[in-house]
């Protein structure tokens, strides 16, 4: 009896040596420790054992069994370690890889003008105003002197909801509402960025929807030599320090005298070229003197004040400014057109 423990104890240990992955070590467990398993047996055998006998042997059961039970901890723990290891290996982090980078959206070329503007005007003490692009036609046209059998009405086919209603075909209806809720104070000194619609068929030059900003100065003593020196600010500003800019006589219901501006050819620098059509200037914006009749129809005494007023087509300062030649790239929104705008 004695002799088949010690070598049971020696298979066992053997054995387990040799194990090396759960499922067997599990299976020596059951061989030797279970109900069923051999050191069991021979517990259950030793009722037939003498007196003397019990005791030793007892205590070698005991001995075998610690010696199996702490091998078999010992491997466990040398599975479970091993494990962990190659846990941990599989989901280690390196940290001194590159981050991933978030792909972040750009800012649209239009907006980037606005902004530009926006600056610009700020800077010379304007406010930012704001209007609906879903206008009254009193706004639109009633209150910037023109009547609804006015001629100039067609020059502007627009988008009309009711008879009443209709989307904004510019940015100067902001000159009445603005001057309205001024009631009657001075200085006005606002500029309006903003959508307007027109019934244009779209190609590389026109589209049913654009962009203005509209310039509006109400104040004692405005003059048209003031409109001049602001717009060639905002020309040299814009374009750089050598932008020249030139008026030429023009005409709007709402302005008196009115004209329209050209920057010099950004591209030729005045040599002539085929964006400017060989004449070495390009047109930005039409504006001039706001008429004795906006004034007092909104409120305000044009025998004591004046003011100015000018509009500028975004699109057409993005197009020169960015080299854009197709004015639908502006709400196409193809990525790889606005990527380019990236500020980064
Ligand atoms: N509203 C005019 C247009 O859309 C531009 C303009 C604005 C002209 C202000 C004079 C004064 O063409």
């Amino acid at each position: 009896m004695q002799q088949r423990l010690t070598q049971m104890k020696q298979d066992a240990l053997a054995a387990l040596a040799q194990v090396n992955d759960a499922q067997a070590l599990q299976d020596l467990r059951v061989k030797y420790l279970g109900k069923k398993g051999e050191l069991t047996e021979i517990l259950r055998g030793m009722g037939g054992l003498s007196a003397e006998e019990r005791p030793v042997v007892g205590q070698l059961v005991n001995e075998v069994r610690a010696a199996v039970e702490e091998a078999i901890g010992a491997k466990q723990e040398e599975f479970e370690q091993a494990e962990l290891t190659a846990k941990l290996a599989s989901q280690s982090v390196d940290v001194t890889l590159p981050g991933r980078p978030l792909k972040s959206g750009t800012m649209h070329p239009l907006s980037r003008i606005i902004e530009e503007m926006e600056d610009i005007f700020i800077g010379l003490g304007y406010e930012v105003a704001e209007g609906p692009e879903v206008e009254l036609d009193q706004y639109n046209f009633e209150m910037l002197n023109l009547p609804k059998d006015h001629p100039a009405r067609d020059m502007q086919d627009s988008f009309y909801i009711t008879e009443e209603i209709l989307l904004r075909t510019h940015t100067s209806p902001v000159q009445a509402r603005t001057m309205l809720a001024k009631e009657g104070k001075t200085p006005v000194k606002i500029i309006c960025p903003g959508k307007v619609y027109r019934r244009d068929d779209d190609d590389a030059t026109h589209s049913h929807q654009f962009t203005q900003i509209e310039g509006l100065v109400v104040g004692k003593g405005i003059k048209m030599s003031d409109l001049k020196g602001t717009l060639l600010t905002f020309a040299k500003q814009m374009f750089g320090p050598e932008q020249q800019i030139r008026l030429r006589p023009s005409f709007f219901p709402f302005t008196e005298p009115s004209t329209e501006v050209d920057i010099q050819c950004i591209l030729c620098h005045g040599n002539g070229c085929r964006v400017c059509k060989q004449t070495g200037w390009i047109e930005i914006l039409g504006g001039g003197m706001v008429h004795p009749r906006v004034l007092e129809m909104a409120g305000y005494n044009p025998q004591e004040v004046s003011g100015f007023a000018f509009g500028v087509g975004v699109e057409r300062i993005a197009m020169l400014k960015y080299g854009v030649e197709d004015i639908r790239n502006f709400y196409t929104n193809d990525v790889r057109f606005l990527r380019q705008f990236n500020r980064t």
